[in-house]
């Protein structure tokens, strides 16, 4: 008797299982008029990177626009943003085939190639993972899996096992080990790369900066701190501080969509839970903030002085709305749910006329009104290519859920 009941029981219990991840993958259901919003606006954004096309030299990389003296900022291939142009010309040639978009991407994919070897900054992930890691994922090309994989070399380098983490910043001090949050942002290269080569080198070193940065970023509400200098010998905190947020102790934005969307992908590469409980007490922190608009996009630090005055940042938003959309699959429905219902927003109120430029203006971006470097004073309420990248992204992201599978 038992050993007839036993299968049964079995086979219902892997069906509860396998009904229950199906329901968690896919349970949300997108809205007909935010799927043609998103159609039109990528018809609109493919003829705006043609004219933005026009705004850049043979070897330059589109940077901002500064629409007060309607000027146009550049920048090399060097820039840590010099990914998300041709990454952005590569998801709108997904969508549309438009063989303009593509001629373009691979124009500028070999101005960027040389990066591979550039061992003097961390943001190769964006740089390169955006760019050829995109490439790759819609054709496959020896070449760009070695560009890849060069790349992956040149990032582990600034690895230092003993601070547990890649190297964000040179400093002029030698002691001192310089690591942001937004280096979350790096590791999907990684785990690329140790799939492609089978090297878990990659991996390791990976998962032991997410460990060490989930140890020392985070304050007990979940909210990072912008920068760690670590002492490079020892690996001791030795400051907890800021660069581009308003205050060393206050919660700047786009380095909580950062962190948000780097353990959101921790969790898709590892399925360790505890990287999904980081991504979604990010999640809580930011969508239970009483500073957070209704609209959803957030001031550009949730603690800035001059709140409701303060001015406003695209670029988080939209990154926000792209991690969202993948960790919503992963949550249970109830957060899930809620995750993707504030993504629909960010969505809805970043295609509207307050955020999404008229054609052949804002330099030829498609989203106003981010903010790079306030302290900084350096592309302050400006368009920025990160924040048209996460929004492409997560536009087609949300387009998924319409995909029946
Ligand atoms: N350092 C990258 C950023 O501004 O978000």
């Amino acid at each position: 008797m038992k050993s007839r009941i036993l299968p049964v029981v079995f086979c219902a219990f892997l069906l509860s299982v396998f009904s229950l991840n199906l329901f968690a993958q896919n349970t949300f259901k997108p809205q007909k008029e935010l799927l043609s919003t998103i159609k039109k606006n990528i018809k609109d954004a493919d003829n705006q990177y043609k004219f933005l096309a026009q705004q850049i030299g043979p070897q330059e990389f589109p940077k901002t626009y500064h629409p007060d003296t309607k000027k146009q900022e550049n920048s090399n291939s060097d820039w840590w943003c010099s990914g998300f142009y041709p990454g952005s010309l590569l998801y709108l040639y997904e969508q549309d085939h438009d063989q303009q978009l593509l001629t373009e991407a691979n124009r500028i994919l070999g101005v960027l190639a040389k990066e591979q070897f550039n061992t003097h900054t961390h943001d190769l992930g964006f740089m390169m993972y955006c760019s050829f890691g995109n490439a790759n994922r819609i054709e496959p090309n020896p070449e760009y899996k070695q560009i890849l994989i060069n790349s992956a070399k040149s990032l582990s380098t600034r690895f230092n096992p003993t601070v547990g983490c890649i190297k964000s910043w040179d400093s002029k001090n030698p002691s001192d080990y310089l690591v942001i949050i937004d280096n979350m942002m790096n590791l999907e290269l990684l785990f690329w790369a140790t799939h492609e080569t089978g090297d878990s080198s990659y991996y390791k070193i990976a998962v032991t900066h997410a460990n060490t940065t989930m140890k020392n970023h985070f304050r007990p509400d979940y909210s990072s701190y912008h920068v760690i200098n670590y002492d490079a010998q020892t690996g001791a905190v030795k400051e907890k501080k800021t660069a581009q947020g308003f205050a060393n102790e206050s919660a700047w934005a786009r380095g909580q969509a950062w962190g948000l969307y780097g353990y959101t992908v921790m969790y898709r590469e590892t399925k360790d839970k505890k990287y999904l409980e980081q991504a979604q007490n990010i999640a809580r922190f930011i969508l239970t903030n009483p500073n957070l608009p209704a609209d959803k996009i957030p001031y550009w630090d949730y603690n800035a002085n001059n709140i409701p005055n303060a001015l406003k940042d695209a670029s988080a938003a939209a990154i926000a709305a792209s991690a969202l959309l993948e960790l919503c699959r992963y949550a249970d429905n109830n957060k899930g749910q809620e995750y993707f219902t504030t993504a629909e927003t960010i969505l809805k109120t970043l295609s509207s006329p307050a955020y999404k430029a008229p054609a052949r203006t804002n330099g030829g971006f498609i989203l106003e009104h981010s903010v790079g470097h306030l302290p900084g004073g350096t592309e302050v309420n400006v368009p920025l290519t990160y924040a048209d990248y996460y929004f492409i992204e997560a536009m087609k992201r949300y387009q998924a859920f319409g995909v029946k599978n």
